[in-house]
């Protein structure tokens, strides 16, 4: 008798987890919205690692271009028949221009096509398209009458696909710019460029810049339009930039100044890139940043692709992890006065000194900058009194501008304690939280922010990645796994828009032969790019973003991670569309209702757009660029219960539209 209870009940509890009692529905009211999306909220972080500029969206082809490279004839070979002594000479005029000091001297006596010449590698190769034109310039000074450049395009094997000729008109000893354009005759990922001198005497040669004319917009010298097209997809609501650490620099001569990014390419001052020595694991020795990719550029590109500016600038302090300088208090007026300038270089008008300076550069309408970061992952009471006296003097001359702030490189631990303390007395506009951590960190905080004050400091989320392995380690993928995990705890970003209002993924670009630091967004080579499933869950909050938090309850409860489930919903008013985001991260399908309550109407058919791989370790690939992407389909909507039936796919993310009248 005892064992028929005990199985009889044995039974009926299976029974209660599993298909006796349907699980209780999930309620969305779309008339009680909580909270406004801000247009923000779904942003990109822009830094030049991994080649994500110089050789990457930058799109000159040829390095070190001015020789400026600490090696000066780094990514140059010297072609030559006979050794002729100081035939190239390398020449520093540092006293007279410290923005561009050197420059290279040929010396010719009846030298023949062939005889010799320069080559110069690229970045990692260059990556030349069949028919795409070719633009050449070069800064020369010569004295002498008859000198030649003949210009080739070469493959992986030196064979010559595409040539054109200079030949400088000047022989004033003036600086001139010459200029030749000319086609590819093939596709080649590894291409080079050779130059062969004829004639004789003496010629000066600087800037040497090659550009494919399929540039973002058309623009001359400007960018690959590939890689901004993936930006322009996403539609962003702001781009963080220029980092990352590259802001604060490994000393402070080594910081991003964004003055020296301005003018003709040859005063910008090249410096090396930080990520050139960061790890001795990746070592980079020949990145560096010619700022070909300045500000001006930057702003452009925001106006360009739709998305807020938001400049982060060195607060007086190099990276902490590096050499840790501080710039003296009493000596820190200059830093603030740049990033004073900024503001007018962004918003004045043409008669203020920098917004002269912007309309010159061919922008006379301002560009609207409404916030700016100070500092990047500092930390510290040395950071809390710099950004103090930043804060002063921004505020008093610009009191609409809202400032970001450090919480340092960690979401919790003393320094987090510390700086969200300080901050939140200070009144904080933005604290910008880091987080590169374990796929499992990223569910077990999707409630993160549900407790985070309303009234108080707005959240700008201003780096996050789900690590595979761990950080900063080189096998970490841009797996399923870990794009599931940020989709599951973006739900709770979503969720909490009353306090989260920006979002950032980082990195966002990798070479794939010039990388340090993964996993990133976007990965490329020289001819190719493709969107990792990271970047599709990315798209999927930025396109689907909504106007206002919906509440998506289960039991009364959000859904952050019960029976695997995580859920957020919005309002869009533009379409006026109920958005339910659901991921389910188990291995199981899982079936739900969802009631759609505080509407007077509903379409019957909505869009069910879904993202899903059985594979936990699935990645895209250059081969396979859409292995994990999304898929969309129609959802029948049951109009007069106002519900939708749901069945999630195992390892799923679900984004679902349904037409509303409220
Ligand atoms: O995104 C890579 C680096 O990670 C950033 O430069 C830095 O801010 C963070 O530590």
């Amino acid at each position: 008798m005892n064992r028929i209870i005990k199985t009889v009940s044995l039974i009926l509890a299976t029974s209660w987890c599993s298909y006796a009692q349907a699980p209780t529905p999930i309620k969305v009211n779309a008339a009680q919205p909580v909270a406004d999306i801000q247009p923000t909220m779904w942003g990109i972080f822009f830094e030049d690692i991994n080649l994500g500029a110089d050789g990457g969206i930058y799109a000159e082809l040829i390095k070190n271009r001015s020789f400026e490279f600490a090696k000066p004839m780094m990514g140059w070979k010297i072609e030559r028949k006979t050794f002729h002594e100081g035939e190239i000479l390398i020449q520093n005029r540092q006293e007279k221009q410290s923005s561009n000091p050197r420059f290279v001297t040929v010396t010719l006596n009846n030298t023949a096509k062939g005889d010799l010449g320069l080559t110069n590698e690229g970045f990692r190769g260059m990556g030349l398209k069949k028919d795409l034109r070719y633009d050449f310039s070069v800064m020369y000074r010569t004295a002498n009458k008859g000198i030649k450049l003949h210009l080739e395009l070469l493959d992986a094997n030196n064979a010559v696909i595409g040539s054109g000729i200079v030949a400088p008109s000047e022989s004033d000893n003036q600086w001139h710019k010459a200029t030749a354009s000319f086609q590819a005759t093939a596709t080649e990922a590894k291409g080079k460029f050779r130059v062969w001198f004829e004639g004789s005497g003496n010629i000066d040669l600087d800037m040497i810049s090659l550009f494919p004319t399929d540039t973002w917009k058309g623009r001359q010298g400007g960018m690959r339009a590939d890689m901004i097209q993936k930006l322009a997809d996403l539609k962003p609501g702001f781009i963080r930039f220029p980092g990352g650490c590259i802001v604060e620099g490994i000393d402070l001569n080594n910081r991003y100044q964004w003055k020296k990014t301005l003018g003709t390419l040859e005063e910008r001052q090249l410096i090396m890139n930080r990520w050139n020595v960061e790890f001795a694991h990746r070592p980079a020795p020949d990145y560096f940043q010619t700022f070909g990719l300045g500000f001006f550029e930057y702003f452009q590109l925001a106006e360009d692709i739709g998305a807020e500016p938001l400049p982060i600038l060195n607060c007086g302090m190099a990276c902490q992890f590096n050499t840790a300088e501080v710039v003296p208090l009493d000596q820190l007026d200059p830093y603030i006065q740049d990033a004073i300038d900024l503001i007018e270089f962004a918003n004045g008008d043409a008669t203020t000194p920098w917004g002269k300076i912007r309309a010159s550069m061919g922008h006379p309408a301002p560009f609207n900058l409404k916030m700016m970061g100070i500092g990047n992952e500092n930390w510290g009471p040395q950071y809390v009194e710099r950004l103090k006296a930043f804060t002063k003097a921004i505020k008093a001359k610009y009191p609409n501008i809202r400032l970001v702030n450090s919480s340092g490189t960690d979401p919790n631990g003393e320094r987090f304690d510390y700086l969200n303390k300080e901050l939140r007395a200070m009144n904080a506009d933005f604290i910008d939280e880091h987080y590169y951590r374990t796929p499992d960190w990223f569910l077990k905080n999707a409630a993160r922010y549900d407790s985070y004050d309303r009234n108080g400091s707005k959240i700008f989320a201003g780096e996050y990645a789900a690590q595979s392995d761990k950080t900063v380690s080189v096998d970490n993928r841009n797996n399923w796994k870990c794009a599931l995990s940020e989709a599951a705890f973006m739900t709770g970003l979503e969720r909490n828009a009353a306090v989260v209002q920006m979002a950032s993924y980082a990195p966002l670009f990798a070479h794939a032969e010039g990388w340090q630091w993964t996993p990133d967004l976007i990965w490329v080579d020289n001819l190719r790019s493709y969107g990792t499933p990271n970047y599709y869950v990315q798209k999927l909050y930025s396109t689907n973003r909504g106007s206002s938090v919906l509440p998506m309850l289960q039991n009364e409860q959000p859904l952050t991670g019960q029976d695997s489930l995580y859920a957020s919903a919005s309002w869009d008013n533009a379409s006026n569309e109920i958005i339910l985001k659901i991921a389910n991260t188990s291995a199981q399908s899982i079936s739900r209702e969802v009631a759609l309550e505080g509407v007077k109407k509903l379409d019957p058919t909505g869009k069910w757009i879904i993202l899903k791989n059985d594979n936990l370790g699935a990645v895209n690939t250059f081969e396979n660029a859409i292995a994990v992407s999304p898929v969309e389909q129609s959802i029948a909507v049951d109009t007069k219960k106002k519900k939708v039936a749901l069945n999630l796919a195992p390892y799923s993310f679900s984004v679902i539209r349904i037409k509303a009248v409220k």
